[in-house]
């Protein structure tokens, strides 16, 4: 049991230390965390996450409720979660803080698809909307939006001490933290224990040529069976940031590289245009031909159905495949994304931060929501609630969030790799929106594997010079 913790911790700390990515940083807003900030930072001990329910229904205690409650009668409007148990969540929270506090919170859900949810955030800040005070920070956006959130380096300095510094790190832009993180992502393989037995094979693939060989018999024999529908393998293959993480998981994992790196752009390599074709080749075979318009709820809405062996996904997807209504409830597993040798198995960092608009007209009252919305009592609870991967040590530490995530003991070999958010700053979408056109373009069989790449290198390379 000991070892098997010890594996889990190792692989929390090194998504989370991998989420500062390999560019250089800047200088923390936050003094460094201490080595091992178990207890003492902000006063916070393991015994204050203790006795937290894992009822969807039932938030933690809003801790600083007196503090918030002078703001009563405010309204914080906040863009919250859409995917998975995170909608529901999100308004259970909301209302705890609105019943303890007296600060209402008026829950929006952000677009599903991660860049259009860019956009829209775009055209508020250009405006200099007031509309939004509190707002779903992907990992992958400070770079672009520090200019206008709220920086809250001094009144978060102790709590942005309970995270991991790698997030912080992350999201600390020219001295400025422009976001509390909220939950960490990667992406990994979900598949099927009860067809994989049935259909003979005694472990999920641990390289490509094994998942098409499994994706194929297993969907040949259950469409046999009578159930037409079924397919091999389910992803995101829709023009959007998606695409990107799933690229760059084929293009790793198979010794194609990260797209950009120390300032070159890499993307159009030999590997990476096998890999691209291979997974051409899945359109329309182990894979279905609508996937090129697939999104994360398009995928697991096939595989929760039970019509499909294999999904790549982010963890939210294990909790919602396992509620009590999910007729795949039990009946699945998560694996490391496979490989083409010599390369590594890997999982794209992802995650979210809560930031405040930089043109809040509620700052203090936001500040208050977010306090409580980030802590480590709430973490937990998202954990246990919504497989939400937590950014506070202390909290990934825990013996009953372990139990609650028991997949991350199988993630041990995979490389947490980053994309090109921190060298290429503000232009970050603009590059991954480049990689995912092209990518699409090829996948649709508009055009071949190597023109795409070569295309996006073009177009890459004019970006970043
Ligand atoms: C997940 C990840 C996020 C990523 C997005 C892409 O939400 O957490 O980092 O950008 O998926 O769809």
């Amino acid at each position: 049991m000991r070892s098997t913790l010890m594996g889990m911790l190792l692989v929390m700390s090194m998504i989370l230390a991998a989420c500062g990515g390999a560019a250089p940083a800047p200088a923390p807003a936050a003094p460094a965390a201490p080595e091992s900030p178990a207890s003492g930072a902000v006063g916070v001990t393991t015994t204050d996450i203790d006795g937290i329910s894992s009822d969807i229904t039932d938030p933690p205690a809003v801790f600083n409720a007196e503090a918030a409650s002078q703001y009563a009668g405010t309204t914080l409007r906040f863009y919250g979660d859409a995917v998975g148990l995170g909608s529901d969540m999100d308004k259970a929270m909301a209302a705890k803080f609105s019943e303890e506090t007296g600060i209402n919170v008026e829950v929006l859900p952000r677009p599903q698809d991660a860049t259009e949810f860019y956009a829209q955030i775009q055209r508020f800040f250009q405006a200099q909307s007031t509309e939004t005070d509190v707002l779903m920070m992907d990992v992958i956006w400070p770079g672009a939006f520090a200019p206008h959130l709220y920086d809250v380096s001094s009144i978060f300095a102790e709590e942005a001490q309970l995270h991991y510094p790698g997030i912080v790190e992350n999201n600390t832009v020219d001295g400025k933290l422009t976001a509390l993180p909220w939950f960490g992502d990667f992406g990994m393989l979900f598949y099927r224990t009860d067809l994989l037995a049935e259909y003979g094979f005694d472990a999920p693939p641990t390289t490509w040529d094994e998942l098409e060989a499994i994706a194929t018999a297993v969907q040949e024999g259950e469409r046999a069976k009578g159930n037409p529908n079924f397919v091999g393998f389910v992803w995101q293959g829709a023009a959007y940031e998606g695409l990107t993480c799933n690229l760059l998981e084929w293009f790793y994992s198979q010794d194609g590289g990260t797209f950009l790196q120390d300032g070159a752009v890499t993307i159009n390599n030999p590997q990476a245009v096998e890999a691209l074709e291979r997974a051409a080749g899945w359109v329309g075979g182990i894979s279905p031909s609508g996937v090129v318009s697939y999104r994360e709820e398009d995928a697991r809405n096939v595989f929760q159905g039970g019509n499909a062996m294999f999904m790549r996904n982010w963890p939210y997807a294990y909790s919602a495949g396992n509620t009590d209504d999910s007729p795949i409830k039990g009946v699945f597993d998560v694996a490391p994304l496979p490989v083409t040798d010599p390369g590594s198995p890997a999982g794209t960092v992802g995650g979210w931060q809560l930031a405040i608009s930089t043109y809040s007209q509620n700052k203090d009252a936001a500040v208050e929501f977010v306090r409580y919305a980030t802590s480590p009592q709430m973490q937990k609870w998202r954990a246990l609630v919504g497989t939400f991967v937590p950014t506070i040590p202390i909290v990934s530490e825990d013996a009953e969030v372990l139990e609650a995530m028991p997949f991350l003991q199988n993630l041990s070999p995979v490389v947490r790799v980053t994309r090109p958010s921190r060298e290429t700053g503000e232009l970050y979408n603009e590059a991954s929106t480049i990689i995912f056109q092209s990518a699409n373009e090829a996948l649709l069989g508009s055009t071949t594997a190597a023109d795409a790449l070569a295309q996006a290198e073009q177009q890459l390379q004019r970006l970043v010079r």
